[in-house]
């Protein structure tokens, strides 16, 4: 079997490419190594940029979205006992986010993709890049006992931080920038109203905790945690009142709670790899970079660097010009490292650092102070967190 685009991973970032991809009329095979249920089981990410909208409207897929998403045009942040508002829509001149789980992008996403003649392998075992350094770049892997061999002209590795695809190329041949940080992420999901219109990002002695939701009538909430710690260890009353700990009096109070229907621990990170190419395979989303979710930008990210990689490689195909697919790496990287210094700088600024020492908390507590006083510093927050420009 021979196609022009093989991607691997069903996330979001393999799931839009091979969207963008199809409306083009670009041939691209999806290959994953879980089921579809698999995929759309893990929770993570829930605020959606404009851009990140704007993409998933040109490939229709965007109107569950409109119809269910929630419009957010400010954050919150609370500390010391108080909450601040930050103006995302009065800073940004208009700009907004939206609040649209990763869950029900990607099963809009894998909807569409099923509704057209495109084929997507789920629970493909033993899938292998070859070639990529080569004239002819292949992908191997079993079905149901069966090896197949794919040939292709690219290869498109959207599969994740754990995929196959970044640990295919020689490390001689890349250069990675890591910073793990000391703590992780408790996250809740239960199907309460949640406790505010906005998110709330707090910063508490205890640590930071996060008051997201999915719906009016869906939370997800996350506290900081320790790398030891096991979710198992943590009853649903007990996450909730550490929840209720670390927020102000008013959100303390008002907060409702109730059964999880999913929880889990997250550690925090930031990684780059450089550059997201090697020959024919092009690195996307998570398989080439980690932000803390602070921010809000992985999927985000992800959606930036499909954004770049589909335009790139349908202009190869139109044109038969190759300089915007050699300019991807560099294209997409600038971006990348523009969220992956927001999303530390705000994960700097909220946790509690276990060796941060009373000047570390002093530093957050003036930055802090800096940012609520003055506009040239809540502006660039609230551009960041809306999203830098494509
Ligand atoms: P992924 O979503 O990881 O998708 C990669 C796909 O490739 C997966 O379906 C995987 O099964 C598949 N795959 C892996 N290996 C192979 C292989 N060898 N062969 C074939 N397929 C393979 N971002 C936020 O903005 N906010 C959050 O709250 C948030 N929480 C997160 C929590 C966790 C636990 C994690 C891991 C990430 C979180 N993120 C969050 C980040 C965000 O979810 C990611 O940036 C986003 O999922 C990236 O999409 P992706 O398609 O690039 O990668
Ligand atoms: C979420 O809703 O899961 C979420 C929201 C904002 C973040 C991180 C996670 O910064």
């Amino acid at each position: 079997m021979r196609v022009q685009v093989a991607i691997i991973g069903a996330g979001p970032s393999g799931l839009l490419l091979g969207q963008l991809l199809h409306l083009a009329g670009v041939d691209a095979v999806i290959i994953e190594s879980k089921s579809p249920e698999y995929v759309l089981g893990r929770i993570r990410a829930g605020v959606l940029e404009q851009g990140t909208v704007d993409l998933l409207d040109r490939v229709g897929v965007a109107a569950r979205l409109h119809a269910e998403g929630l419009v957010h045009g400010g954050i919150e942040l609370s500390f010391g006992g108080t909450r601040h508002r930050i103006d995302l829509e009065a800073l940004t001149g208009g700009k907004n986010v939206t609040v649209y789980g990763q869950t029900e992008v990607t099963r809009d996403l894998m909807a569409a993709r099923q509704a057209s003649d495109a084929t997507t392998i789920y629970e493909a075992d033993e899938v292998c890049v070859l070639g990529f350094d080569s004239a002819t770049p292949s992908v191997q892997y079993v079905k149901d006992g069966v090896r197949h061999e794919l040939a292709c002209d690219f290869i498109a590795g959207c599969d994740g931080f754990h995929g196959v695809c970044r640990q295919s190329i020689p490390a001689s041949a890349i250069s990675t920038h890591e910073r793990v940080y000391p703590f992780g992420w408790l996250g809740v999901l239960s199907e309460t109203e949640p406790v505010s219109d906005e998110l709330i990002y707090a910063r508490h002695a205890r640590g930071f905790a996060l008051c997201s939701m999915r719906s009016r009538t869906r939370s997800r909430y996350y506290i900081q945690c320790g790398l030891e710690e096991k979710v198992e260890a943590w009853s649903d009353s007990a996450f909730w009142d550490e929840l209720r700990g670390r927020l102000d009096p008013v959100a303390a109070e008002t907060l409702i709670t109730g059964p999880s229907i999913e929880k889990s621990i997250a550690p925090l990170r930031s990684f780059v790899t450089e550059p997201m190419r090697f020959g024919s395979l092009f690195l996307a989303g998570d398989a080439a970079h980690i932000v803390p979710p602070t921010g809000a930008k992985g999927l985000n990210l992800a959606a930036s660097d499909v954004y770049y990689l589909s335009s790139a490689l349908i202009e190869f195909y139109t044109t038969r010009n190759p300089a915007a697919l050699d300019a991807y790496s560099a294209r997409s990287l600038r971006r990348v490292w523009m969220a992956e210094r927001f999303s530390w700088w705000m994960t700097s600024l909220m946790h509690r650092f276990p060796q941060g020492g009373s000047f570390g908390e002093k530093m957050q507590e003036a930055e802090l102070e800096y940012l609520l006083g003055s506009q040239a510093a809540s502006t660039a927050l609230a551009e960041n967190y809306v999203g830098l420009p494509y």
